[in-house]
């Protein structure tokens, strides 16, 4: 027996996932005259709360004010450099003197939040907190099926379907006969959000010997701050004191840098992986964001690379769309990808020039301080850096 839905709706573009780039994308087609529906099994108030990376490069920040979403340039802080910090030393390195270039620091969740806004400003149909998404028939006739709060079928009949349903897709088990390429690391980051003062105006990426750690901030009253730890660490097991003790020891040198300190109000661990799943599209159904590519957050590129596909993918959608021209749609997934393998050896290169392996050799480590010494004692090498950590033209 036919399965009976409590609604069907029509719509040009299904886009599963309304994080960043499912947002995005909804509204660069939008704007195209391209109308989309976005699903996503979160509520919009668990993504808001969510605390993710905070650094935008050039181009992110010019794709949300080009699309209307301007705050970005009030409430966020320019960023011209970061400081490379090793033994006990601070290096800054100058993005705007190597590269011509900055970039910002703006929270994810105030990302989510503008484009959140903008979309239900826009009228967009926007469909969170919802229940087993189904994707079906993506090679000929896409559909996309879910429950609603009260267990009702729901089904959305698209012309094309979009998987921008981040790290846990169920959009990439799609892609049949896809390539994936992983890469695994022995560690991962604390990450705490304390309400006390910045201890830097600028990023400070640390390698200590008692392993990596990185200075951030988000307002006048609130840092955000990592280091590293057993990918089994559990938050909990971790007092403030011990917290702020192995943060300060981390940081400490010959030139006495303290950090400010203050009550921990939000603490996790994160993940590391590099992963990449080829192609980003099969038959009707394509790719963005998390859902084919996650990054280690050293170098912050995850949210930076879920932006870049979509803007990339607004515009082959419209060409496919307008121009009933699907060879735009493998285009996509090319022109994504050579940015994708771009970020991803930047964030390993990054992971592994700051990050301490459990029984690394004394080459290995005197290695290690080489390569920093290289990078920041060289024109070039720094500016390798400052090009890739404000991101590729393009
Ligand atoms: C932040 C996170 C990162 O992974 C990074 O490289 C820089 C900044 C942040 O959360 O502020």
């Amino acid at each position: 027996m036919a399965a009976v839905f409590a609604s069907t709706t029509r719509t040009q573009v299904a886009i599963v996932g309304g994080g960043p780039a499912g947002l995005m994308l909804s509204r660069l087609l939008h704007l195209a005259g391209i109308e989309s529906v976005v699903v996503d099994n979160r509520a919009a108030e668990t993504i808001e709360h969510t605390h993710r990376a905070g650094i935008l490069e050039r181009d992110s920040v010019r794709l949300l004010v080009d699309a209307g979403m301007d705050r970005v340039l009030r409430d966020g802080h320019r960023h011209d450099g970061i400081s490379l910090r090793f033994d006990g030393v601070s290096h800054r390195i100058d993005f705007e003197e190597l590269a011509g270039a900055s970039c910002w620091l703006y929270p994810q969740t105030d990302v989510f939040v503008d484009l959140h806004a903008r979309r239900t400003a826009d009228g967009a149909d926007l469909r969170f907190g919802i229940a087993d998404t189904e994707v079906v028939d993506v090679e000929t006739t896409p559909r996309v099926r879910y429950s609603d709060t009260e267990g009702a079928r729901h089904e959305i009949l698209a012309d094309l379907v979009v998987g921008a349903d981040g790290s846990r897709s169920i959009c990439r088990d799609l892609v049949q006969g896809a390539r994936r390429y992983f890469r695994e690391y022995p560690f991962a980051w604390f990450g705490i959000l304390t309400e006390s003062a910045p201890s830097a105006p600028e990023l400070v990426y640390t390698r200590s010997e008692r392993g990596f750690a990185l200075v951030s901030q988000r307002t006048e009253a609130v840092q955000r701050l990592y280091f590293q730890c057993d990918p089994a660490e559990d938050p909990a097991a971790w007092s403030d004191d011990r917290i702020w003790a192995e943060l300060q020891a981390r940081l400490a040198g010959e030139d006495g840098f303290h950090l400010h300190e203050g009550p921990v109000i939000e603490r996790s661990v994160l993940p590391f992986r590099s992963f990449v799943q080829a192609p980003m599209r099969h038959g009707r159904l394509l790719l963005a964001g998390d859902a084919a590519h996650t990054v280690p957050p050293t170098g912050a590129k995850g949210l930076n690379l879920a932006l870049a596909d979509v803007r990339v993918l607004a515009e082959c959608l419209e060409r496919a769309i307008e121009g009933r021209d699907d060879s735009a749609l493998d285009e996509y997934g090319e022109r994504a990808l050579a940015r994708v393998w771009k970020a991803q050896h930047f964030s390993y290169w990054m992971t592994s020039m700051l990050h301490r392996v459990e029984g690394a050799s004394d080459f290995d480590e005197q290695r290690q301080l080489g390569e920093l010494a290289g990078i920041v004692g060289s024109r070039a090498g720094s500016a390798y850096l400052a090009e890739c950590y404000t991101g590729w033209p393009r």
